[in-house]
């Protein structure tokens, strides 16, 4: 049995990372999730002879990422973190959803060790894939001591889970932190720390509890030039108890969705207002139009803030 806490178990979920192409050399036209996680460690020669555990818990394109998939990884996620033989986990994951995730566990988890997700933007079957890298990036800061909260591994850098966002659509350095930038960089091996580590949170966990069929239904609508209120109103009227509004620059609204809205909060459903800008979030302006600001969230972090705080009251 490894020694006390450094035992890193990986946890596999699909995406990129773990996907492979039958046309030599392509980084697009490929299978996401094809690979299972024992797969993706035994690709990267560094990681032999490192106390590592794997776990396959789906092999999703994570565009299809779904809530009861979100509960068995937070599950998981918390039964490893529980062993006192474990320094910390790492779940691969498909980098389109991955704000997403990273924020629900962000939000369900009490991570006092470090849970590290981590992804890939080529294929395994690339000729020169990121993942390999990546993954070793994770391992590595699984292990860490004193790491702790919800992290983000990707390309040299290391992110808070929460603050993440998928920032272009090909690139290989495809995410950020925001405003708030990165939380370290790996320098030749070597982690470089730029600020503290994440608080803690997990404060939604009681969500955990709930079966995935009563989760409030939270959806996003977009405001944009000659915007209407109907996509709000028959989200409304399909069970929606909460919506995001992605507005545009510091989440203004356009006017004829603004009176759904204001319709649909009279009825009791919670509107919170995102930027569908990449950074900058919402600053408060002391706008009296009565919705709720989502701060620095993306609108797809807002939407599980939203459902997290309707399940929990948290
Ligand atoms: C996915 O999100 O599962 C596919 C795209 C990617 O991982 O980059």
């Amino acid at each position: 049995m490894p020694s006390a806490s450094s035992l890193v178990v990986v946890i596999g979920t699909g995406g990129t990372i773990a996907g492979t192409s039958a046309r030599p050399g392509a980084h697009l036209g490929y299978q996401a999730g094809a690979l299972a996680a024992q797969a993706l460690v035994d690709a990267v020669p560094a990681l032999a002879g490192r106390p590592l555990q794997t776990h396959s818990l789906a092999q999703l394109d994570s565009c299809d990422m779904d809530h009861a998939t979100w509960l068995a990884l937070a599950q998981a996620v918390t039964a490893q973190l529980a062993r006192p033989e474990v320094a910390g986990v790492v779940v691969t994951h498909g980098t389109d959803t991955l704000e997403e995730t990273a924020t629900f566990l962000h939000r369900t988890v009490a991570a006092s060790k470090p849970v590290v997700l981590t992804a890939a933007m080529r294929p395994a079957t690339a000729p020169s894939p990121d993942g390999p890298q990546n993954l070793l990036d994770a391992v590595t800061m699984a292990a860490t001591p004193g790491a702790r909260g919800v992290l983000l591994a990707f390309g040299g850098a290391v992110y808070a889970g929460a603050e993440a966002r998928k920032v272009h659509g090909y690139r290989v350095d495809a995410f950020s932190g925001g405003d708030a930038g990165a939380l370290a960089l790996w320098q030749d091996g070597r982690l470089r720390l730029l600020r503290e580590w994440p608080a803690v949170d997990g404060g939604a966990a009681a969500a955990l509890a709930v079966p995935v069929a009563e989760w409030p239904l939270v959806d996003i609508v977009t405001s944009h030039a000659g915007a209407r209120g109907a996509a709000l109103q028959a989200l409304v009227a399909a069970g929606a108890r909460g919506i995001v509004i992605a507005g545009t620059g510091n989440g203004s609204v356009h006017r004829e969705l603004l009176a759904a809205a204001r319709a649909a909060q009279a009825q009791g459903v919670q509107v919170w207002r995102a930027s569908r800008c990449v950074d900058g979030g919402v600053v408060d302006s002391g706008s009296p139009d009565a919705l709720v600001n989502a701060g620095d969230a993306t609108p797809a972090q807002a939407r599980v803030r939203l459902m997290l705080a309707l399940a929990t009251g948290a």
